[in-house]
This record gives structure tokens, sequence and C-alpha cells, in this order.
């Protein structure tokens, strides 16, 4: 599936933090949004995730026009957002329990909730989890939504820098084997150059995209990733405003 965004804009009061922004995530792209704190990247996502509207412009996908929210959209917000009320396990099925799919879901979900270090944290609550293992739980629940894009906000943000590496290499392998189309934010520009086709870098708030970058390459390794000290200084150099 593929997500346009056409002249979309948002104000909280007087602040516009969105003028009219354009851009385009092709089916099964992997694009990464990079820019300062404040400048509108959750706030982007809210309003893609039809849980704000928007005060100008649209978002379509496969050109048909979304209006609110929208099952084919799967959305990790910033914040968790378990319910405190739900085991863990029923909070990763979530989705499965909305399409009547919770039983063939919870056998899924118990098997990846031991790759992802949360075994034997089923029948706890969000409470007794760390925030590490909140924001793991958070992205299980995502991926585990049928949906043909994905929208994650810092989904890796709590996270040591080990396991944030195998979340990586586990969200790259679900990505090149389901093709699934993918618009992540991130503060990590490592994170971004390793896992994404094309990177979005936001400006101060309603100053739109200040660049757009396409990471090419044959065999994305960690080894790779090391040797692209070119592109990381480029971008560290246009976020702080040095090359626009
Ligand atoms: N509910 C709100 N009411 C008023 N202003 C808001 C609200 N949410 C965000 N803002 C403001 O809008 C701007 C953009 O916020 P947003 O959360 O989208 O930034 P961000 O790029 O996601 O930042 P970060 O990288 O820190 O997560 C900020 O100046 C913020 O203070
Ligand atoms: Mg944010």
């Amino acid at each position: 599936m593929e997500l346009t965004v056409n002249n979309l804009s948002y104000a909280y009061g007087e602040q516009r933090v969105l003028r009219e922004l354009s851009f385009h995530v092709g089916d099964g792209e992997f694009v990464s949004i990079l820019g300062p704190s404040g400048c509108g990247k959750s706030t982007l996502l809210n309003v893609l995730a039809g849980i704000l509207s928007p005060q100008g412009g649209e978002v379509r996908i496969d050109k048909v026009p979304v209006s609110g929210i929208d099952g084919r959209l799967a959305y990790m917000p910033q914040n968790d957002l378990l319910l405190p009320w739900k085991t863990i396990l029923d909070n990763v099925c979530l989705y499965g329990e909305i399409h009547h799919r919770k039983k063939e879901m919870r056998e899924q979900a118990r098997v990846q909730m031991k790759r992802f270090g949360l075994g034997g944290c089923e029948d706890k609550y969000p409470t007794e989890l760390s925030g590490g293992m909140r924001q793991r739980a958070a992205f299980l629940r995502t991926t585990l939504c049928e949906a043909g894009i994905y929208l994650l906000d810092e989904p890796f943000g709590a996270l040591d820098v080990i396991t944030r590496g195998e979340m990586q290499d586990w969200l790259k392998d679900l990505c090149t084997k389901l093709k699934k189309t993918l618009l992540l934010v991130t503060h990590d520009t490592d994170e971004a150059i390793y896992l994404s086709d094309r990177i979005l870098i936001l400006g101060a708030p309603g100053a739109g995209i200040l660049k757009e970058i396409t990471v090419k390459a044959e065999n994305r390794t960690r080894e790779w990733l090391y040797e692209q000290g070119g592109l990381r200084a480029e971008i560290h150099r246009i976020i702080k405003g040095e090359n626009t």
C-alpha cells in the first residue's frame, strides 16, 4: 500500500506545526523521519493515524482519501498506551480481539513474546514491567496488526543498545519478508540509515522537509552501517541547520 500526503497543515491554536507538508511513501518502502525535538513528528503521525484532523490538505492510501481512523494503518504512538487493566498478553493481542482472531493471535503472540524477551510476562500487568519491556509489548502489538502501512513513533527509544539492535534486525527482516510500507520516526541517525530506503529530515515547526536522502545499499549489515560516516555527518549537519 502507498501513502500520499498532500499539503498537510496542522496548528495547535496559534502555533503552526505542520505547514503544507507533502511527501509520498511507496508500496513496500521504508521511510524514516528525523528532526529536532518539537518539530512536529508525533503530530504528523497523529494526523496520519486519524487521531487529529488536518486543518488543511489530505492523506491518501492507494490514492483513496483517508478520513478518520483507518484499519489499513497500524500505529505505535510515542507513549506506549498499553491498557493498564489488561494483562500483557491481552494487550499484545488487542487487535486480534477487535478482529475476532483472538485465539489464533494468542498462540502467535506467546511465541513472539519469548523472542522479545517477554516470556513469563504474559499474565503480568503493564505497571509491573519496565519502560523498555512495555515498549517491546507495544511494538509487538503493533506488528501483529494486519495492516498494510505501519506508523512507528520512536519504537525503540527506551531500549538498551543491545535490545535495540535486536529489535531493529527483527523489524528489518519483517519488512523484507512481508514487504510492508513503513514510516518510522526516530532520533537515532544510525537506526534511520540502517533501516530506511529514504530519510526525510524535518526542520523547525512549520519549516517542512529540509532534505530527502535516498539510502542505497546492496546488503545492509552492521559493518556496512559503520562505514556510513559521511552520510551520518551530512545528516547531523542538516539537522543542525548548517547545510540548508
Ligand atoms: N496537545 C498539544 N497542545 C498544544 N501543543 C502541542 C500539543 N502537542 C504538541 N504540541 C506542540 O507542538 C509541537 C510539536 O510537538 P510534537 O510532539 O509533534 O513534536 P515531536 O517532533 O514529536 O517532538 P519529540 O521529538 O520531542 O517527540 C511542540 O512545540 C509541542 O509543544
Ligand atoms: Mg514525538
